[in-house]
């Protein structure tokens, strides 16, 4: 059985004061959450709120903490950059790779998006690798080719066993941010194509169990629509995981 995962992606927002108080709001409805040793939420919070976010989730078994990027190298003259080492020290045990915003501000190419998968992975962090095609590629009907080379060139270096520790989001990046969601078809086709993808490198077997969010404006009012196609296991959610009646009502769609 695949792992049904909610990811909070924060992005760069909010002070330690709101942090720590969206953490707590999370923390205290733990009971009334649906989640299990299959269902988890991770929150990827920004880096200075980590080790806050590890000490208020430690008694929420199900729910985990994600960084929202690590660079390629193991330590060094890099400064500003977080290491995967730093984040392993923290006990942090997931990492968003390869979001459309830093492929688009901060130029990562699928190339170096390959050496940051390949050292998380050393480190033992399960990196959630974000795909997904722009607009004038949905236009020009050429999505799914896009996201098979953003994989086949990221992710067709790991063995079978790498690739199964490894969380894949697929976030066209005509949806994010904009209110503009993709149907719950579209977000079933681009799913089981890259299914597909995985399968020609990996075989059925290996494909089957990897978890695939979708992400890209999901709101409480299409979580259970999305998440309910059979190639949908679960959703990386940015502006609504701000606010903690809403991400609440869209874990436990
Ligand atoms: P959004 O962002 O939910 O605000 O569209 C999703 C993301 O960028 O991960």
């Amino acid at each position: 059985m695949r792992k049904q995962i909610i990811a909070a992606n924060w992005k760069m927002n909010g002070t330690l004061d709101q942090a720590k108080k969206l953490l707590e709001a999370f923390a205290n409805e733990n009971a009334s959450l649906t989640v299990d040793e299959n269902k988890i939420a991770v929150f990827a919070v920004p880096a200075p709120y980590l080790l806050l976010a590890k000490d208020i989730l430690k008694g929420s078994p199900y729910l985990e903490v994600a960084a929202q990027n690590c660079y390629s190298k193991k330590s060094g003259a890099f400064t500003g950059e977080i290491s995967v080492e730093m984040l392993q020290s923290i006990g942090v045990k997931y990492v968003l790779i390869g979001h459309s915003e830093r492929r688009e501000y901060f130029n990562e190419t699928n190339a170096f998006l390959a050496e940051k998968v390949n050292i998380s992975l050393e480190y033992g962090i399960a990196p959630i690798f974000c795909c997904g095609e722009p607009l004038d590629i949905r236009e020009a009907n050429t999505q799914n080719d896009y996201v098979a080379s953003q994989i086949a060139e990221s992710l067709f270096q790991l063995s079978k066993i790498e690739i199964t520790k490894l969380i894949i989001a697929y976030e066209p990046i005509w949806a994010i941010g904009t209110g503009k969601t993709a149907s719950s078809a579209q977000a079933q086709e681009m799913h089981a194509s890259i299914r597909a993808t995985l399968a020609t490198k990996y075989g059925n077997d290996v494909a089957r169990k990897i978890s695939i969010l979708y992400g890209g404006s999901v709101k409480a009012s299409n979580a259970a629509e999305i998440f309910a196609q059979p190639d949908v296991d679960g959703g990386l959610v940015g502006g609504a995981s701000l606010n903690a009646e809403e991400f609440i009502n869209i874990i436990n769609a």
